[in-house]
Order: C-alpha cells, then sequence, then structure tokens
C-alpha cells in the first residue's frame, strides 16, 4: 500500500500542470483499489460473472479453484464454465499448411515504455499488469481495434505445432476496444470479443532485453498471490523478430472459466529465452509461502499449460502478411526520466 501512496503522491506531483490528469489519477487508483481487494487478482480477467449466478454464489466467483492436476474436472467446477465446448483452446497446429494472405497487423504504442508495470504470482501462472499504457493492435485479418490488457506465461507451450512443445508460451491478452474492460468483453459472449496473441519462446543465446526485465524480477513473485511492480520495457521486444507468419483460429480462454470468446493468433516464429532465465520461471512457486519444514523446491509450479484441445469443425488458417507497422500515437505520460526526477523531487 505505501507504494500506491507513492505513485498517487507521484501524480498529483506531475499533475500539477494537467487537469485531465486528475481524472486519470482517479482511476488509477480505483484500479489499485479493486486489485488489491479481490482474493484472486491475476484471474479476474477469466471470470465469468454471469450476474444472475453471481447473486446466487458470490463466494464461488472469486475463489478459482482449478489446478493444471484436475483439467478433467474443469467442466464440473462449482462455476459455470464453457471448459466442455467444442470451440477450446490451446489446439495442435500443424505448419505444413498453406498461407492466406492478409492485411499487415499495426501494432500502436507498443514501443511506448509504460512506466507503471506490475507482475503477480497467482499460483498458476505469473502475468504482467500494465496501467497507463494505450498499446492496441489492429489488423492482421482482425476485424477490429483490440487493446493490450495484460501478458501471460505458461512453460512450457500451451500451443503444440508439429507435436512439438516449445519451453514457454506467451500470452499477451488483448480485448476489443468497444468495450469499456477486459470484464465486460468476457461477460459480452461475443465470440471475437478479445484477442490473444501467442509467441513461443525456444532457448537461445540472444534473449530480449525486456525478457530479461521480466526474468530478473521473478523472485519479486517468487509465492503465490504475491504482486510487486518492475521496472517498464519495450513491449515490441517481447514479439518474434518476424511478424509475417501466424497461425489464427476462434477460441477460449485457456483456464477456467473456458471462455469461447478468443480470436487467437499464434506467431510462427519465435523469439527467444536464455537457460538461466528459463530456470526462474521454473522456481516460481505454487505455495504462499515457505514450509516450516525442509526445502519449497517440491512447491515449484511447473507445466502450467492446459492439454490441447479437438478442433471439431473449427479450421486454423496459416496468415501472412507483409510487415507489421509499429506506430506509436501518444507521447508517454511521463518517461522513465522524469519519474527519476520526480522521486528526486521528493526526496529534496
Ligand atoms: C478445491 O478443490 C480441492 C480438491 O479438488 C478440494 O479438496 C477443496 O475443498 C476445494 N476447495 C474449494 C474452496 O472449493
Ligand atoms: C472465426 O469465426 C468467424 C465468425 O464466426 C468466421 O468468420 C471466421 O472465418 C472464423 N475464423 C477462422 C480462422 O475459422
Ligand atoms: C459440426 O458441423 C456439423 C454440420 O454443420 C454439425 O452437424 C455438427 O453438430 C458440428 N459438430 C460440432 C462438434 O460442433
Amino acid at each position: 500500500m505505501a507504494q500506491i501512496r507513492f505513485l498517487v503522491f507521484l501524480m498529483i506531483i506531475l499533475c500539477f500542470e494537467y487537469v485531465d490528469c486528475i481524472r486519470d489519477m482517479a482511476e488509477m487508483y480505483e484500479k489499485y483499489q479493486k486489485m488489491f481487494h479481490s482474493h484472486d487478482p491475476v484471474d479476474y480477467h477469466v471470470h465469468h460473472h454471469n450476474h444472475h449466478n453471481h447473486h446466487k454464489h458470490p463466494h464461488k466467483y472469486h475463489h478459482s479453484n482449478y489446478t493444471y492436476d484436475n483439467q478433467e474436472e474443469w467442466c464440473t467446477l462449482p462455476q459455470d464454465t464453457e471448459c466442455c465446448g467444442t470451440h477450446q483452446s490451446p489446439v495442435r497446429l500443424d505448419s505444413f499448411i498453406k498461407p492466406v494472405p492478409m492485411k499487415p497487423f499495426e501494432f500502436i504504442n507498443y514501443k511506448m515504455l509504460p512506466w507503471n508495470v506490475e507482475i503477480a504470482n497467482n499460483g498458476r501462472t505469473v502475468s504482467v499488469f500494465f496501467n497507463n499504457v494505450n498499446a492496441q493492435v489492429k489488423g492482421g485479418g482482425l476485424k477490429h481495434t483490440y487493446n493490450l490488457y495484460s501478458l501471460i506465461f505458461h512453460w512450457g507451450s500451451e500451443h503444440v505445432v508439429n507435436k512439438v512443445r516449445a519451453p514457454l508460451e506467451l500470452q499477451l491478452i488483448h480485448y476489443n476496444s468497444k468495450f469499456s474492460d477486459v470484464h465486460s468483453a468476457v461477460e459480452s459472449g461475443e465470440p471475437d470479443a478479445l484477442a490473444i496473441i501467442a509467441v513461443f519462446y525456444w532457448l537461445g543465446r540472444d534473449a530480449p532485453e525486456a525478457v530479461h526485465t521480466i526474468t530478473s524480477e521473478l523472485t519479486k513473485v517468487w509465492y503465490k498471490n504475491k504482486m510487486d511492480y518492475i521496472p517498464p520495457f519495450n513491449l515490441r521486444e517481447l514479439l518474434p523478430q518476424s511478424t509475417t507468419h501466424f497461425y489464427r483460429y476462434n477460441g477460449s480462454m485457456t483456464t477456467p472459466n473456458c471462455n469461447e470468446v478468443v480470436v487467437w493468433t499464434v506467431f510462427k516464429d519465435p523469439n527467444f529465452i536464455s537457460l538461466i532465465q528459463l530456470k526462474k520461471f521454473y522456481a516460481v512457486k505454487t505455495v504462499t509461502k515457505r514450509p516450516a519444514y525442509g526445502p519449497d523446491s517440491n512447491m515449484n509450479l511447473l507445466h502450467n499449460y492446459r492439454k490441447t484441445q479437438e478442433l471439431y469443425n473449427r479450421t486454423v488458417v496459416l496468415g501472412e502478411v507483409t510487415v507489421s507497422k509499429f506506430t506509436d500515437t501518444e507521447i508517454p505520460a511521463v518517461t522513465v526520466e522524469e519519474v527519476k526526477t520526480s522521486e528526486e523531487i521528493e526526496t529534496s
């Protein structure tokens, strides 16, 4: 909480000359309150807030009770799930299909450094949230413009290509920009309410700086239910060098309630992570604290991926675009240097 108070204080200083900024500050504070008061902040985007049931069984919507060991039971969880539907994710992909030309992707504000980035461990994955980055994606065969909401990591990968599972898959969760937030997007039940972009990470020496920024901060969220702040990084670096080929299909969220509201984009080319960095993910814990006796190495979070699901009547398309466009439409609200300067102001 001290950090929040500090951030609000920081914003007051920075807001000095901008009235609009005061409103942003209020919004941001509200968001924090929500996050810190929900039981499972990392998961709140996957809850199906069916209002009728919500009132009947309020507690059931705030205690996700699934594990990667009981995947078969996901569709019989107390809350309504779509986990046994016919448009589920992840799926097996096959690279030997004919590419279909599509309009280029446009990634907006992906190069802008978001200065206020949070990382969290919910015992099943590690997620990253942004509070002031207006990053969007459109094109690439998507029918709408989508806002970036969060990043989720799975080690190993959820999607499997030619029967091979990558060591890591990063999922960039976006929601249709016509919705006010990710919850209303999921609640809408629209089959393309969310656009998730997945990136495979293979072992390699030239991992981008952005990956280093994230993995070197993982110890802050070693244990379940930990949340913390991490330094800004360049989102573009998290995507593969080449974004010209990608798998496209209609699917679902890969955790309960498995809502079938997702247009998937899985880039064919991978990005890279070093073994040392990957091991930092393997060391993340499923428990809230170190046990009283013995080592906690058997509480490491491993294999946090969902098994591949049947395609049924769906088809997977291999999209092909020319070079993707990366445009920054906004001057960052605050630059890293400015944040440093106001820290100095505070301490002086
Ligand atoms: C969660 O699931 C476990 C095992 O399936 C069960 O023992 C436990 O009672 C459940 N907890 C809640 C809150 O439903
Ligand atoms: C996904 O669903 C939409 C609408 O139902 C359809 O137009 C589109 O072709 C589907 N995408 C793929 C890759 O099958
Ligand atoms: C697949 O499509 C056929 C024909 O449209 C339909 O009869 C069948 O129920 C569909 N199967 C699934 C699993 O959706």
